[in-house]
């Protein structure tokens, strides 16, 4: 799928498990793999950073297997010792698998090749292998100096005494320090140099280091001694907390659609740093609740979110969340200390005010900071997602401004969360369509027209915009079957609907566009795939709130594969013929009725035969066969079927 298309939202609610924690899950398989004893790790994530990691540590000799679909595994520790002394090991874009095992195997006597993606080779390292070096480790750049890929060799190490690592770059470098310590046996002091950033990512590597038996002290956050003993110890089951960045899309919909949103498998006793976003979430005037292991937000009470001017560097995966926030926020924000964000999977800062630029959001983007100010109105737009998963995630947030949004290359969301696209939409309302599809005098467009009066939404007659394509083109000469120029005058099209009048170009031409010979006309042009395609946006512009009844022959199938109900008006030819004769008659035109039918078998068989979206009902709509039927009698069973 290179693509997908999200409708736009109408809100957000209700309840949903979040997928294990990416930062958990790895750090807490590589220590099972080190530690002594078997250990069974719960509520795994499944993810592409994940699989990097276990495949790995099944190259190095480590065994696990996986116990049934709920992300249980059991890892058999190997107590310190790496079995497999020699490996090439393939590592994609995952910096949590890549940067410990770097640190692990430095420590551990073999001989070994890490690499990853090219984003993955573009990732600076080199801190982490100064730290290394210092202990006696002997390591190669296979490319570019301080990047992967890496060459590990034996080396001659020497544990204990001090090292010095930078924590300005990347907290991952402390991390992979600090778990690969315990390996040597020996008492060793880190010190940090230069301010340390993402610090609540250090706390979790320490609280996960101290269940499997270690205990680090520390003093601040510059310097931290690991203990000499013996190593890791399994402490027998470990179950993984829920995900705390990815807690943060929902959240976030919470507090822009309305809410309330809950997310289960995190909340206030939860270990990860990334739970202060619902902190920063209050401060734009969402209404957060917290338990133990969950949490809620809803819209503030009053107006939309508040402006806002924060320090971010203590969360930045779920800071991406609050950029796209800012689109609703009552003023420009600011988002600071988030220079981290240029060595993620790609550079965040630059990509997301790009990205915010195109639904028309004036951005300034700093060293370290971004400055949103927020449109007016939101502008649908194709979503650039560079292979990075918070890229996709934080933009499906955008559709909450009932404004629809396509996300390029979404599956790169299988790096943290397969299912999040699922998630959303379980949680998100989309702008509810009724598509009404069916032959030509089925009766769709006054039934249509009725139904969304009905319900006070909005409504499109799809067939007025191929009639309107084809009298532009008879005006300007342009033949019907020059699907190039039939095309760019569909995409140019002047056209203005109000209040039940059609103006096309100044030009009143609600009445012009129903004779006979624009509805050939408009048969013809409707046959050519570019015109449909220059087209397409336009129809889905008609999605507004509170919803949208959708009559022409494609709606359920192309233009709103997503509607919400879908129904296809039919008619016998006969009566169809008699309808559209009494229709011309009233309206004064001339008319003859074994013409008209002909017109229309003729007008069928295009409609059905055209290679693209043609005419058809759908498996998943309603049939209806009005042949019998008043208009009443066909608007009350279309509103019985959407009101169930
Ligand atoms: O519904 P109508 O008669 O106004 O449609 C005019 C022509 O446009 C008809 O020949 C079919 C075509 N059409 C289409 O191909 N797809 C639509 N969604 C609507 C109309």
């Amino acid at each position: 799928m290179e693509f997908l298309d999200l409708p736009p939202m109408l809100g957000a609610g209700g309840t949903l498990r979040l997928p294990g924690s990416k930062s958990i899950s790895n750090r807490t398989l590589l220590l099972a793999a080190l530690a002594r004893g078997e250990t069974c790790i719960r509520d795994l994530l499944a993810s592409d950073d994940v699989d990097r990691m276990l495949d790995a540590l099944a190259k190095l000799g480590v065994e696990w297997s996986r116990d049934g679909d709920d992300g249980e595994y059991l890892v058999r520790g190997v107590g310190g010792v790496v079995p497999v002394k020699s490996a090439d090991l393939f590592l994609g874009n995952a910096g949590t698998a890549i940067r410990p095992l770097t640190a692990a195997l430095a420590l551990s006597g073999g001989q070994y090749r890490l690499s990853g993606v090219a984003r993955m080779h573009e990732r600076p390292i080199g801190d982490l292998v100064d730290g290394l070096r210092q202990l006696g480790a002997e390591i190669h750049y296979e490319g570019n100096d301080g990047f992967p890929p890496l060459q590990v060799l034996p080396g001659q190490i020497r544990a204990g005494g001090v090292v010095k690592v930078r924590g300005d770059v990347s907290s991952q470098f402390l991390t992979a320090l600090l778990m690969a310590l315990p390996l040597t046996g020996t008492e060793t002091t880190i010190e940090v140099v230069g301010e340390l950033i993402s610090k609540p990512y250090i706390a979790i590597t320490l609280e996960l280091m101290a269940r499997f038996g270690v205990e680090v002290s520390r003093v601040g956050w510059e310097r931290f001694i690991v203990p000499a003993g013996a190593g890791y110890t399994s402490p027998g089951t470990i179950f993984v907390e829920g995900d705390a960045s990815s807690a943060s899309y929902f959240l976030a919909a919470g507090a822009i659609g309305g809410g309330p949103v809950r997310v289960e498998g995190v909340g206030q006793a939860s270990i990860q740093g990334d739970v202060r976003f619902a902190a920063a979430l209050q401060q734009l005037g969402a209404r957060v609740e917290m338990g133990d292991n969950w949490i809620e937000a809803r819209a503030p009470a009053q107006g939309r979110l508040k402006a806002f001017d924060l320090d971010l560097n203590h969360i930045p995966d779920a800071a991406m969340t609050l950029a796209v926030a800012a689109l609703f926020a009552d003023g420009p924000c600011r988002l600071r200390n988030i220079a981290s964000w240029r060595v993620k999977e790609t550079d965040r800062l630059a990509a997301m005010a790009t990205e915010l630029r195109k639904v028309g959001a004036s951005v300034e983007e700093g060293p370290d900071y971004l400055r949103i100010v927020p449109p007016v109105r939101l502008q649908p737009a194709a979503i650039d997602t560079y292979d990075d998963h918070r890229m996709a995630m934080c933009f499906s947030l955008v559709t909450l401004g009932a404004c629809r949004v396509r996300i390029n290359d979404p599956r790169c969301v299988n790096k943290t969360f397969p299912t999040y696209f699922d998630c959303f939409t379980s949680i998100a309302r989309a702008i509810p369509v009724i598509a009404i599809d069916g032959p030509s005098a089925s009766g769709k467009g006054t039934v249509a027209a009725r139904v969304a009066e009905a319900l006070g939404f909005a409504y499109l007659d799809s067939g007025s915009l191929y009639r309107l394509v084809a009298l532009a083109a008879m005006r300007s000469g342009v033949p019907l079957d020059d699907e190039v120029r039939v095309a760019r005058i569909a995409a140019r099209l002047a056209v203005c609907f109000e209040a039940g009048r059609i103006v096309l170009e100044k030009d009143d031409v609600t009445e012009l566009i129903r004779e006979e010979i624009c509805s050939v006309g408009a048969s013809k042009v409707a046959a050519l795939p570019a015109v449909r395609a220059a087209l397409l946006d336009r129809q889905r512009d008609f999605r507004t709130a509170p919803g949208l009844v959708a009559e022409g022959r494609d709606m359920g199938s192309v233009v709103f594969p997503d509607a919400a109900h879908k129904f296809y008006l039919t008619a016998s030819v006969e009566v169809r013929a008699e309808r559209r004769y009494k229709q011309l008659i009233d309206k004064g035109m001339p008319a003859n009725i074994e013409s008209l039918s002909k017109d229309l078998e003729e007008r069928d068989a295009r409609d059905a035969a055209r290679s693209v979206a043609p005419l058809r009902k759908l498996p998943d709509a309603v049939l209806l066969d009005t042949t019998g039927m008043t208009v009443e009698e066909a608007v009350a069973f279309v509103l019985e079927r959407v009101r169930d």
